[in-house]
């Protein structure tokens, strides 16, 4: 299990996230939804140690784990798909992928690759073809996919939707589902809040960096304050 206990951070002196608790249980889809500079990527970084902690502890499976770089983090099976995705645009999608997997095994590689091509056929259909090449939805897609080449336990999505349709949207949430599905926990963190509910085990609300809501993810759909500040209705 993935725990943020009671964590204030922030940059500089500046600070952001306030006596900020979740958790994510093995198998579980959990989001957390606010708007925009809430604080949902600043929460991210404190889990990747890009920023300090001010207080506070990050653990997982009882370790503590506060700090620890990505690449340490990686070989626990922690691993996060940015904002920003990080494509190599020049180079195809398979060599995307593989670059995923500097953890693994050479023999476990191809092994992985087919899974991925399973839950995404479309980077199958373009696996030659440049990254850069490819729509919005299929570059999320595939940094989703390079994230899995590095078999994790928990994985960590900031904004897979942006910039996205409503229905490529779908399309990546629900592999969100399948993957969690597949006994991988998700950690997601969405503006778009009304989608992210829909797909939650469990969700937070995250306003000016604390926690002012948690519950199933339905049942936080269902909640009027959620409903007026959030999904517009
Ligand atoms: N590198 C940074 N330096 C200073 N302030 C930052 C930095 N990144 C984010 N912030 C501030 O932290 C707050 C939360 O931002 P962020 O975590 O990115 O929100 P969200 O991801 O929910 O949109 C915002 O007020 C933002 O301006
Ligand atoms: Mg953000």
């Amino acid at each position: 299990m993935l725990e943020l206990d009671n964590i204030a951070a922030g940059y500089g002196k500046l600070q952001i996230l306030h006596e900020l608790s979740i958790h994510v249980r093995p198998g579980e889809l959990v989001s957390v939804v606010g708007a925009n500079g809430a604080g949902k990527t600043t929460t991210l970084r404190v889990i990747s140690g890009l920023i300090g902690t001010m207080g506070g502890q990050v653990r997982y499976d009882g370790e503590v784990i506060t700090g620890l770089r990505a690449h340490q983090l990686v070989k626990r099976g922690i691993v996060q798909v940015s904002e920003d995705r990080d494509l190599f645009g020049p180079m195809t999608v398979e060599e995307n992928l593989v670059l995923g997997a500097w953890t693994r095994r050479k023999a476990a590689i191809n092994e992985e690759l087919e899974r991925i091509f399973e839950l995404f056929p479309i980077l199958l259909e373009r696996r030659r073809q440049a990254a850069q090449t490819m729509s919005g939805g299929q570059q999320q897609m595939l940094a989703i996919g390079r994230a899995l080449m590095a078999k994790p336990k928990v994985l960590m999505l900031d904004e897979p939707s942006t910039g996205l349709s409503p229905k490529m949207t779908w399309d990546v949430l629900n592999a969100a589902s399948a993957i969690r599905d597949s006994g991988v926990s998700v950690l997601l963190v969405e503006q778009n809040a009304a989608q992210a509910l829909a797909i939650s085990d469990r969700a937070y609300v995250l306003e000016s960096g604390s926690v002012v809501l948690e519950g199933p993810g339905r049942e936080l759909a269902g909640d009027e304050r959620v409903k007026k500040a959030y999904l517009g209705l």
